[in-house]
């Protein structure tokens, strides 16, 4: 039958056909159109081939019937070949499903790139089954699926929404080194290395950068990737993620913190109100319920009542024995805990007022309550911690006490230093991880699904 079919060759009818993408495929119906892309689906049935062919603008079925059917490229079509394709774009009719609700009868197509079938077939190389380690190997054929690229188009949808938010409230976009000689989060999680024979870091955070930029430009923000080398390998960490960074000048901390609400819920909301992005939420929650936008206002709570809620409720940690105990206050709230309570809550919580022992040099104290910070991190339900930010020291005193405290060196500071004695502000900001974001609008079970290409700690495999 193959060699049979080597012998059908059909010429391409000569009436015009326009180029589009698939996403132009509706205003196009009943005209004859050109389409390119990939064969996502692949079915051959009663002499007939129905192709759904995707351009990452879209799906589009297609079919070839008669002669066209029988042609050898049809016969030996694979999945995930790229070919071109020309017919008619018609409404389907009741009773039939296709994506959008419509077909091309096809009049012509030719291959333009085959994939391979047999062992080396496409579905061999994204077996879903397949551990997670060799999923991640096959990353660049993954995010060809539809959840990975459903994914992927609503985080671009979410950057560009939280740009829109940024512009409405008056914040400037600027673009900060990721190649620097301070830390920000403390020296641990710092990845190392030689610049032109000196020790750098890639960025942990921008937000040094961001303050030098207030008496400059007013407010400001920035979208930039940050590097962190976390020791374990969690539902949340990554080595490199993208952190949405903002910081404000004259303002109080309940300002930043109505700030920050505002900003959520403004980005989540113009994501929601786009009928296709909603479809793709919608479908990567799937069986699983509905993403339900945050209520406001957001609930605040202070760090010792969070304290207070985990016994309360039974929640423990482990003492430095490994003997699980009741929290005390001082503790650093240990991830599952925190995601518990966060969960059992059921809503967004600003937990703030942190005690200084455990957050970052750079955090002003709570005005007549000095062991504790101005200092807030927003917590999700399913994700935990999505922002941490906090009221920065405005005092150039306070600033120098805390580098020493620290055993931090002021040397290479020294450009941050000259904000607090060229005309200091109150002022705070925040930073908010874009993955952890995505991670509770879509319902993911790990940051990692929301990243293009996850980067983040080999898992052990003792
Ligand atoms: O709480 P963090 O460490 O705060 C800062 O870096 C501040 N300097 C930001 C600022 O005020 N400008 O990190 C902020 C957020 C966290 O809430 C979390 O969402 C995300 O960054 N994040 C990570 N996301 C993925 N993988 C990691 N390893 C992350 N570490 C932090």
């Amino acid at each position: 039958k193959l060699e049979e079919a080597k012998a059908i060759v059909l010429e391409e009818p000569t009436t015009e056909a326009t180029r589009i993408k698939i996403r132009q495929a509706t205003e196009q119906r009943g005209k004859r159109v050109r389409v390119f892309g990939w064969v996502h689906r692949l079915r051959q049935q009663g002499g007939m081939t129905f192709v759904i062919l995707r351009d990452g603008s879209g799906y589009l079925q297609c079919v070839l019937s008669g002669r066209l059917s029988q042609t050898y490229d049809a016969l030996t079509l694979t999945l995930e070949s790229t070919i071109q394709i020309t017919g008619v774009i018609n409404q389907l009719p009741e009773g039939k499903t296709a994506p959008e609700n419509h077909e091309l009868t096809a009049d012509w197509f030719a291959v333009v790139g085959k994939a391979p079938g047999g062992d080396d077939a496409f579905l061999n190389q994204v077996n879903e089954d397949a551990d997670p380690s060799q999923l991640a190997d096959a990353r660049h054929l993954v995010i060809r699926g539809e959840n990975a690229s459903a994914i992927l188009k609503v985080r671009a949808a979410l950057l560009q929404s939280f740009r829109q938010s940024y512009a409405n409230l008056g914040l400037l976009e600027v673009t900060p080194p990721c190649m620097v000689q301070t830390q920000v989060e403390g020296g641990a999680t710092l990845f190392a290395f030689d610049y032109y024979g000196e020790q750098a870091y890639l960025t942990q955070s921008s937000q040094l950068y961001l303050e030098t930029c207030l008496p400059s430009l007013g407010d400001v923000f920035c979208v930039q990737e940050s590097f962190r080398a976390e020791k374990s390998h969690t539902r949340r960490h990554l080595s490199e993620y993208t952190h949405v960074e903002a910081e404000l000048a004259f303002l109080t901390f309940n300002d930043l913190l109505d700030h920050i609400e505002e900003l959520i819920c403004q980005t989540i909301d113009r994501v929601l109100a786009d009928p296709k992005i909603k479809e793709l939420i919608d479908f990567l929650w799937a069986g699983k319920g509905k993403f339900e936008p945050p209520s406001r206002p957001f609930m605040r709570m202070d760090y010792r009542d969070a304290i207070k809620w985990l016994n309360d409720h039974n929640i423990t940690r482990p003492d430095d024995n490994g003997v699980e105990g009741p929290h005390v206050v001082g503790d650093d709230i240990a991830e599952a805990a925190e995601r518990k309570m966060t969960d059992t809550i059921g809503r967004p919580i600003f937990l703030i007022n942190f005690p200084k022992d455990i957050k970052s040099f750079y955090m002003s104290r709570v005005p007549g309550d000095e062991e504790y910070t101005e200092s807030v991190d927003l917590l999700m339900p399913n994700v935990g911690e999505i922002v941490g930010g906090s009221m920065r020291i405005s005092d150039l005193d306070e600033l120098l006490a805390a580098y020493k405290r620290e055993g931090i060196d002021p040397e290479p500071y020294y450009w941050f230093t000259d904000q607090r004695k060229y005309g200091t502000s109150p002022h705070g900001g925040y930073g908010l991880g874009l993955e952890r974001l995505l991670a509770w609008l879509l319902n993911r079970y790990t940051v990692r699904e929301c990243s293009l290409y996850p980067r983040c700690i080999p898992m052990t495999t003792s």
